[in-house]
């Protein structure tokens, strides 16, 4: 025991799970040990539970060197634990999971053997699969989390490889991720960890969330409003169009100063369209697409300008049907068209101009930029 190569690392994250941590424990030993799994680890990272879950813990690690308590001083938030213990975990798999029965520790082994068996990168442990589901949650509650991952497939792609992106409960390779690209803002590690690895490829393994026995939930209900911002943060689309508003800000800004300095009126439209495109470009090229930007820009700048002429036309064309066809006031023909318009705009941007495909190592310069040690 102990000279064996991990090849499993569970990470528990904990904050006051006095009640469940050493039940919990020993009962992963025993899952893991009768499904014959021999090189694993349990690592528990704890915020200093005022409960004292980390005394327990290293209590347990005394007589068994597969159990380690990792003890960050402040509480730190969830994702953050999570980081920390993917970062400090010696298995090449990791498996993230909860530590208050919520998430059944029998899965730990087959979400394991799945990852064993296909060479995937993620296996989620889903709810929203056939075999799956919650239990004890109302109507409110269940219906509240089905709309959260309509809005994370909606505004996040990558999201769209699992049916439950909300999961806290799931196995990562831990070599196919880069733990520094990662900007725990909201809870949800597994969406982020999708979103910034597009190319990982994902399997899931169904269970039923049980409800909780002892101990308390920490995650309230502001972290609705976490959830959506963390998932528009995390929205190409969503990055678009606030590009998009404000260069429409600028055009019109540029347009009115040229009028103001006496440029006749199709030169000034000119020069704010024009503006707004350069504007648009610089953002799209620095943000949006930023993982997308290599090669030649001044092709991407033509391929831009383009695309904006083709949702142009675009709002137009839908503007002019609707009005002609009787369905729609000009002002509202003209609201469809935008809408048309941004969305042809998009597409060609995303499919065409930025197209390059996103792989591994796409976000190395994010990192470098962004993040200092957050976790
Ligand atoms: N270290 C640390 N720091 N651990 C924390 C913190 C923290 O700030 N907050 C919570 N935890 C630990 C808890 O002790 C527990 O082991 C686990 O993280 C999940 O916390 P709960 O408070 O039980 O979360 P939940 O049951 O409401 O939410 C769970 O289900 C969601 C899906 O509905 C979590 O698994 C979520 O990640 C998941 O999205
Ligand atoms: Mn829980």
């Amino acid at each position: 025991m102990g000279e064996e190569k991990i090849d499993l690392t569970v990470v528990l994250p904990t904050y006051n799970e006095a009640e469940n941590i050493k039940d919990i424990i020993e009962r992963l030993v025993s899952v893991l040990e009768d499904a014959g799994i021999t090189g694993f680890e349990i690592l528990v990272v704890d915020d200093n539970s005022p409960d004292g879950t980390c005394l327990i813990v290293r209590e347990m690690a005394l007589k068994d060197s597969r159990i380690r308590c990792l003890l960050r001083r402040r509480n730190r938030g969830l994702s953050t634990a999570i980081m920390r213990g993917i970062h400090w975990a010696r298995g090449k798999y990791v498996v993230v999971m909860d530590a208050d029965f919520q998430h059944p520790p029998e899965l730990v082994p087959i979400l394991y053997m799945k990852a064993v068996k296909t060479g995937a990168d993620v296996v989620v442990a889903t709810r929203y699969a056939r075999g799956g589901g919650v239990e004890g949650w109302s109507r409110k509650r269940l219906l509240m989390s089905k709309l959260a991952n309509l809005t994370a497939h909606v505004l996040v792609p990558p999201t769209r490889k699992t049916s439950d992106p909300m999961s806290g409960f799931f196995l990562v390779r831990k070599d196919r991720i880069r733990l520094e690209t990662l900007k725990p803002r909201g809870y949800k590690i597994l969406m982020e960890i999708l979103a910034r690895h597009p190319w990982l490829r994902v399997e899931e393994v169904p269970y039923v969330f049980r409800s909780r026995v002892r101990g308390k939930s920490k995650l309230g209900a502001k972290t609705v409003v976490d959830f959506l911002i963390h998932a528009a943060s995390l929205s190409r689309m969503v990055r678009f169009g606030l590009v998009g508003l404000l260069g429409a800000l600028l055009n019109l800004l540029v347009m009115t100063g040229s009028l103001l300095a006496g440029a006749p009126l199709d030169v000034a439209s000119i020069l704010g369209i024009e503006a707004g495109l350069l504007f648009n470009f610089a953002f799209h090229e620095r943000w949006t697409f930023e993982t997308r930007m290599r090669g030649n820009w001044k092709s991407r700048l033509l391929g831009y300008h383009a695309a904006s002429a083709g949702g142009m036309a675009a709002t137009y064309t839908a503007m002019k049907l609707l009005v002609v066809a009787g369905l729609a006031s000009p002002i509202v023909g003209q609201a469809v068209g935008i809408a048309a318009g941004f969305g042809v705009n998009y597409g060609l941007s995303a499919g065409k101009v930025w197209r390059r495909r996103e792989i591994a190592g796409g976000r190395v310069q994010e990192a470098r930029r962004g993040d200092k040690k957050l976790y």
